[in-house]
């Protein structure tokens, strides 16, 4: 067969992909409209997914990553079936040096990925994307998601960004492979970027634990920003804010749960997820509280609460120094209050010690108390609201009572 033909072979098994995966999604509830079920059926995704890695065995530390390529025959149908999935598909890792005392060397971290195909969909529909708008998105990654926006609106109503160049570059070249050039740009999209602004709408695909408000001030009033918003616990949740010709911002969380990587600032390297926690030198005093420390961790509901509730806090795993399968989980926070809550259940109660101005410990048992009594809220009865000088979390209770915690404020951009 020559090129071609084997080209058509593989667009037209795309075409008939597409079409189930359309249907699939489109029962879900994330692809509603008939402006981007034909804008969905028509790109390939294959075209920016030549290649992904496939986590040899989920939940191993460190992962196993075994390289998938379209263009191996072995891997072929096994390429095929997974971009033509409802699947997110990891396309970039970068190593993290693993510090000296717990070994050294470095350690893959996903740095890019092509997001799972529903989540992108309704993040684009719930955006309400009209003819004419301008698009700005934050995370450009395979540039899948900016085929989808220049066949829905045209290559000169998108820009996107990335904060790494080699993605940018090959981004642009399949782009423009498929007849698709829109402004491409490798830079820090925490600025956002002027030169095209004002948007109409603004995308972002990667999470922060702040809006970052040049993306405020870059989209026009009434115009919407969809962004992941992430806590201290890395629990997320999607933020539709709609901007306010005063330059405020607001809007609801929504119900779906997503998780996306967080913006970092370094090209060369992924985001550092090493929590940084010094401890008091003052002892600690030692008790006990009946409040389940694992639950932070396994609780999405409840770790969003709890990371609002304590938005200054940096939480993390530990060891006992004597036990190593001794868990527990510590927090701090930057006036130096200092807990660990230890994981062993005893008569009842986790063991726990503190420091510091702050009680930790009585504080997240307030606010476990406090989320009981709204009868468990999900992040989905929280709004956001962003103005130059500060960001609030929100509860929307049906009789408006509301309850509100600011965002800490960003840490400084190295
Ligand atoms: C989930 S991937 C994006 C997926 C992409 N939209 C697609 O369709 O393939 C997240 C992307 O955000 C990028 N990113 C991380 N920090 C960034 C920053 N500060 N500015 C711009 N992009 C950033 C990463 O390099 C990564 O490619």
């Amino acid at each position: 067969m020559t090129v071609e033909s084997i080209e058509a072979v593989l667009d037209e098994e795309a075409r008939r992909r597409l079409q189930t995966l359309a249907y699939e999604i489109s029962e879900q509830g994330a692809l509603r409209s008939p402006p981007w079920r034909r804008v969905f059926t028509t790109v390939r995704r294959h075209v920016f997914l030549p290649r992904y890695l496939q986590d040899e065995q989920p939940g191993s530390i460190p992962p196993r990553w075994r390289l998938v390529e379209g263009a191996n025959p072995d891997d072929h149908d096994e390429w095929l079936t997974s971009v033509y999935s409802d699947t997110t598909l990891i396309v970039d890792l970068k190593g993290q040096p693993i510090p000296p005392e717990r070994g050294g060397g470095s350690h893959p971290i996903v740095t890019s990925s092509s997001t799972m195909p529903s989540l992108m969909m309704r993040m684009l529909e719930d955006l309400d994307i009209q003819d004419g708008h301008r698009v700005l998105e934050i995370g450009t990654g395979t540039g899948y998601n900016a085929a989808l926006l220049c066949e829905r609106l045209g290559d000169t109503h998108v820009t996107s960004i990335d904060i790494d160049p080699e993605l940018v570059a090959a981004a642009t070249r399949r782009l423009a492979a498929h007849g698709y050039r829109p402004h491409l740009v490798a830079a820090d999209g925490i600025a956002g970027l002027s030169d095209h602004a004002p948007y109409d709408r603004i995308i972002a695909t990667c999470s922060v634990e702040r809006i970052p408000y040049a993306w405020i001030a870059q989209t026009r009033p009434c115009g919407r920003i969809m962004v992941n918003l992430r806590g201290p616990l890395m629990r997320s949740a999607l933020a539709l804010l709609t901007v306010h010709p005063d330059g405020t911002a607001s809007g609801p969380l929504l119900s779906e749960g997503a998780i996306f990587m967080p913006l970092r600032h370094d090209p060369s390297a992924p985001y550092d997820y090493t929590v940084r926690i010094t401890r008091p030198a003052t002892d600690p005093t030692n008790g006990v509280t009946t409040l389940d420390p694992a639950s932070l961790h396994h609780h999405a509901a409840w770790g969003f609460f709890a990371q609002t509730c304590l938005a200054d806090a940096a939480f993390r795993l530990v060891t006992a120094d004597d036990d190593e399968t001794r868990l527990g989980t510590e927090i701090a926070t930057p006036d130096h209050s200092w807990a660990i809550i230890w994981h062993d259940r005893r008569d009842g109660c986790y063991p726990t010690s503190q420091a510091g101005p702050r009680r930790l410990v009585e504080l997240l048992e307030r606010a476990h108390r406090h989320w009981s009594a709204l009868n468990e809220p999900r992040w989905d009865s929280f709004a956001v609201a962003v103005t130059p000088t500060g960001q609030w979390v929100s509860y929307r209770h049906p009789d408006n009572t509301s309850l509100r915690w600011e965002l800490p404020l960003p840490a400084p951009v190295p």
